[in-house]
């Protein structure tokens, strides 16, 4: 009974004690027990809070700069604006609060896991993000140039529109988190995972993407440009009016993804898997897609003037209406194909493999046969 009592007692005397630390609150700063406290415009700055339990506090203002918060947490708490420059909260637990324009400038975030938190507007340029695990959160005109965020895997939270201008995303797991209007520039992309994201009018310039999985995801009016994509996976994915400039190309999967009026003119994919893929109006002259798999593919009114399909295998697919005047289909796998009203002129089918090839309607003025 006595010592219940005096459990109650010194439960009571740490709130007490955390709630008188107002403005000037750089003494105690371990309150294992603590919530409901009023800390705004306190100044940890430099000071050891490890472990320490932020839990509905009204926190804003604070100064954490370079203090140390590792395994600390911050839960329901309201820390708007606070300085946390060069703060250590590695190990962190945060869930229900708001970081809203607080600068996270070159702190360490390791390990941090959470939901739920609001970062909007929150700076984290040059700090460390590496294996972060957040949920459901806001980082809505958040900055990020220079960040590690390697590692991450920060799902179901909202990205829209930052600029992730030299951040390093190696492994990371954005999956069904909304990218979209983001711009990725000398970014660290390999290997990272997207399944189920929405990356529209995405912009990727100087990207690293080998290895990387897009699955699922809404990629429409993206552009590649001078990036690297060899052997990233676009699985059913939306790239409808994607383009590609001066990209690396080699061994893309595109299966079952929608690429209706991509903007392909003039690209060398190397080994491209196209499979079960819809290409309707895609924009393919003078690619390069020799020895590419585009079985089942529909090509639907698809412009492949001049392109180079040598060798590649298009059993089973649909080029209705397509223009394929002057491509080079020596050697395809035509079995089954449709080429219903396509334009052939000039088209190059030298030991191609015809069987129940439709070729009905179709220009085959000029088109060389043996
Ligand atoms: C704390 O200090 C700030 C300015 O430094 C002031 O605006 C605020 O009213 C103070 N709050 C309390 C509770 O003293
Ligand atoms: C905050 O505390 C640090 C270290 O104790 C001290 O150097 C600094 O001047 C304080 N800042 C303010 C604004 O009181
Ligand atoms: C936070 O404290 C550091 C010193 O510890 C000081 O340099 C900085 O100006 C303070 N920042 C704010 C926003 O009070
Ligand atoms: C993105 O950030 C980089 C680095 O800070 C900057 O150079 C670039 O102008 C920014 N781009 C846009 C569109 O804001
Ligand atoms: C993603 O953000 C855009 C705005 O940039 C918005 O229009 C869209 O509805 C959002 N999509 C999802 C799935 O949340
Ligand atoms: C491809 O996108 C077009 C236009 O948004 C849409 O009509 C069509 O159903 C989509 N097809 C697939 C396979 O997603
Ligand atoms: C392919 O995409 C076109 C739109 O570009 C759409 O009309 C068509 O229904 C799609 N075909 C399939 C099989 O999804
Ligand atoms: C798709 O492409 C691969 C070659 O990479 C092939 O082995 C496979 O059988 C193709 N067909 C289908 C229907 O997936
Ligand atoms: C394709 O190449 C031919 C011959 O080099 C050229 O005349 C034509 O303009 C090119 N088309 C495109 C869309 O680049
Ligand atoms: C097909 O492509 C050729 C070469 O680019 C062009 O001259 C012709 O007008 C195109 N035909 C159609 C029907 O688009």
């Amino acid at each position: 009974m006595k010592v219940k009592n005096l459990a109650i007692f010194l439960f009571f005397l740490v709130i007490a004690q955390a709630k008188k630390l107002g403005n000037d609150s750089t003494k105690t700063l371990r309150f294992t027990s603590s919530y409901n406290a009023y800390l705004s415009w306190s100044n940890f700055s430099n000071k050891y809070s490890r472990y320490s339990v932020f839990r509905n506090y009204e926190c804003r203002h604070v100064n954490f700069s370079g203090a140390n918060l590792q395994d600390t947490r911050f839960d329901e708490t309201d820390a708007y604006k606070c300085n946390f420059q060069e703060a250590d909260l590695t190990n962190a637990f945060l869930s229900y609060t708001t970081f809203e324009n607080s600068n996270f400038q070159k702190a360490i975030l390791k390990d941090v896991q959470g939901f739920f938190n609001n970062f909007v507007g929150a700076n984290f340029q040059q700090a460390t993000l590496k294996n972060m695990q957040n949920k459901k959160s806001d980082f809505f005109q958040a900055e990020f140039n220079d960040a590690d965020l390697s590692e991450v895997y920060i799902t179901e939270s909202n990205f829209q529109g930052i600029n992730f201008s030299n951040v390093n995303l190696f492994g990371a797991d954005l999956s069904e988190s909304n990218l979209s209007d983001c711009l990725f520039q000398v970014v660290n992309l390999q290997n990272a995972y997207f399944n189920l994201a929405t990356l529209t009018n995405t912009y990727y310039d100087e990207v690293n993407l080998q290895g990387s999985k897009f699955e699922s995801t809404d990629l429409r009016f993206s552009f590649f440009k001078n990036s690297n994509l060899d052997n990233t996976i676009f699985a059913e994915s939306n790239l409808l009016g994607v383009s590609f400039q001066d990209s690396k190309l080699t061994n893309l999967k595109f299966q079952g993804s929608n690429l209706s009026e991509a903007q392909l003119e003039n690209i060398v994919f190397i080994n491209a898997n196209f499979n079960e893929s819809n290409l309707s109006k895609a924009q393919l002259s003078n690619a390069s897609l020799q020895g590419a798999s585009l079985q089942n593919v529909i090509l639907e009114n698809a412009i492949l003037a001049g392109a180079n399909l040598e060798g590649a295998d298009l059993s089973g697919s649909q080029l209705i209406n397509a223009n394929l005047s002057g491509a080079n289909l020596q050697n395809t796998n035509l079995d089954n194909v449709i080429f219903t009203g396509a334009n052939l002129d000039g088209a190059d089918f030298r030991g191609a493999f015809i069987d129940n090839t439709n070729f009905e309607d179709v220009n085959i003025e000029k088109a060389i046969f043996q």
